[in-house]
């Protein structure tokens, strides 16, 4: 399976990044991960987006989407949604309209804070704006909070949040399984 990750926070010590690579290490053996780097792509505007004529770090974002099979999103809350950084790249993912690089795409939200409430409205806006772009994103998305007790100390995951990563990676596996059968 070719899976890609696309991680709302750009720090290198990110709690988002930790809780990806988490979900990551459920995946079925043999997978294939790699993460989108999306922060040298502009603000999103209709007049970059010219086909044939877009900006090389969108052509690159755009492949490596269309080229894997899943997506796993981790995002934090900032101010209480979506990072602006990660909206911008779904936004360059969702177009040209209905041809997309995430149309059909199978997703599992994840997302950690430093509150109690585990970015629940940032996983909510990521569903929202993936499901208006195309994707199918997991029903159930997968929440930590006050996670900098886990990463700044022991880093071991309650044994809750495993078992919903456990899960969310079996849902992905099995909608990747799905779509490969109704394609062949
Ligand atoms: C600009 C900004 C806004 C934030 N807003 C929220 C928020 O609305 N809700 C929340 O739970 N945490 C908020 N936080 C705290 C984040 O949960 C915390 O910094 C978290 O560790 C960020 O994720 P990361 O570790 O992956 O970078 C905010 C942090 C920043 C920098």
């Amino acid at each position: 399976m070719n899976v890609v990750t696309l991680v709302g926070s750009l720090r290198a010590d990110s709690h988002n990044r930790q809780l990806a690579q988490a979900a990551v290490a459920l995946l079925p053996a043999g997978s294939h991960v790699a993460n989108v780097d999306f922060s040298t792509l502009p603000f999103y505007s209709e007049e970059l987006d010219i086909e044939g004529q877009t900006p090389t770090s969108v052509q690159k974002l755009r492949q490596e989407i269309a080229a894997a099979d899943a997506v796993i999103v981790a995002t934090p809350e900032y101010n209480g949604g979506l990072p602006g950084g990660l909206k911008n790249a779904i936004d360059w993912a969702s177009r040209p309209y209905g041809r997309g690089s995430l149309v059909g795409k199978p997703v599992l939200v994840v997302g950690a804070s430093m509150s109690p409430h585990a970015a629940k409205w940032a996983r909510g806006d990521a569903v929202r704006a993936l499901g208006v772009a195309g994707a199918k994103p997991i029903d159930d998305t997968i929440g930590l909070g006050t996670s900098h007790e886990v990463f700044g100390g022991s880093k071991v995951l309650p044994d809750e949040t495993i078992e919903a990563l456990r899960a969310g990676v079996s849902c992905l596996t099995a909608a990747v399984a799905e779509a490969n059968l109704q394609a062949a």
